[in-house]
C-alpha cells in the first residue's frame, strides 16, 4: 500500500516500522497524534513530495520514482544522504558495537577464536563505512554543490571544467562500492559459527541489526547512484558543451 499525503503519520508507522529511523532522519519526533502526514510535513516545514518519494521507495520493493527524485533539488537530496550517514555512524554501528561486546561477555573461552574474527570483521567494516562516509562527504558532495552552482549561473569557467574532467561524477559511480554487501560476510559469520549456548536472543538481536543496516544502506545507495549520479551527470554535460574556453 502506498503512502499518502493525507494519511495519519500513525497510521504509516502500524504498516510498516521499519520507517521509524527514516522519519527521524526528517526531523520528525514521535507524538504526532492524529496529524496527517501533510499537516505533519507543513509543521516541520518538510517538502512533502519529496518526503513521500522518499518514505515509499524506503517501504514499497518495487517503487522507485527515479525521474521524480531526480526532479528535487541537490541540497534536498544530499541533506537526506548526510542525516542517513550521521544514522549508520552515530547510531547504528556504535549499537551494534555495545551488542558485540555483550556478547563476549557471554562467550565460553572455546568460542574465542570465533568471536575474534567477528570482532575483525566488524572493526574492519567499521573502518570502510566511516572512510566510504567522509569521501563523500568532504569530496562528492561538495563537488555536485560546486557543479550545481555553475549549473544555475550557466556561466561554465576553468574552474568547474577542470574539476569534471579531472574527476566526474560517473567516475565517482564507478569507484562507488556497494558497502551494504560486505555486510553480508558478517552475518554469515553469525549464522553459520556462533554455535547457540551463547545468548542467543542476544546474536538475534545483533543479526537484525545487520540486517536493517543493510537494508537501509542499500536504499541510500540507490539514491547515490541511481537519483544523484544521472542529476549530476546531466549538469556536467551542460557545462562541457557550453563552455567556451
Ligand atoms: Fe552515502
Ligand atoms: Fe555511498
Amino acid at each position: 500500500m502506498q503512502i499518502q499525503a493525507d494519511m495519519k503519520m500513525a497510521e504509516i508507522i502500524h504498516l510498516n516500522y521499519h520507517l521509524l529511523p527514516i522519519i527521524s532522519r526528517f526531523g520528525i519526533n514521535l507524538g504526532f497524534g492524529d496529524k496527517s502526514v501533510e499537516q505533519i510535513c507543513k509543521d516541520y516545514s518538510i517538502d512533502e513530495n519529496f518526503f513521500l518519494e522518499i518514505v515509499n521507495s524506503f517501504h514499497l520493493k518495487n517503487y522507485f520514482p527515479k525521474k521524480n527524485l531526480q526532479g528535487f533539488p541537490l541540497k534536498l537530496i544530499i541533506d537526506y544522504l548526510r542525516k542517513s550517514h550521521d544514522h549508520y555512524l552515530h547510531i547504528k554501528i556504535p549499537r551494534i558495537a555495545a551488542l558485540l561486546s555483550q556478547l563476549s561477555q557471554y562467550t565460553p573461552p572455546s568460542m574465542t577464536g570465533t568471536l575474534k574474527l567477528i570482532d575483525t570483521f566488524f572493526n574492519g567494516y567499521r573502518n570502510e563505512l566511516t572512510n566510504h562516509i567522509q569521501r563523500e562527504e568532504d569530496k562528492v558532495y561538495p563537488y555536485v554543490f560546486a557543479v550545481e552552482q555553475v549549473f544555475i549561473s550557466k556561466k561554465p569557467n576553468n574552474d568547474i571544467v577542470g574539476k569534471i574532467r579531472g574527476y566526474s561524477i560517473e567516475d565517482f559511480k564507478m569507484e562507488h562500492d556497494n558497502i551494504e554487501d560486505k555486510l553480508f560476510d558478517l552475518k554469515n559469520l553469525l549464522i553459520k559459527y556462533l554455535p547457540e549456548p551463547v545468548d542467543a536472543d542476544l546474536s538475534h538481536s545483533i543479526l537484525v541489526e545487520l540486517f536493517r543496516l543493510e537494508s537501509d544502506i542499500s536504499d541510500h545507495t540507490r539514491i547515490e547512484n541511481k537519483v544523484l549520479v544521472p542529476k549530476v551527470s546531466y549538469m556536467e554535460k551542460w557545462i562541457l558543451a557550453h563552455f567556451k574556453p
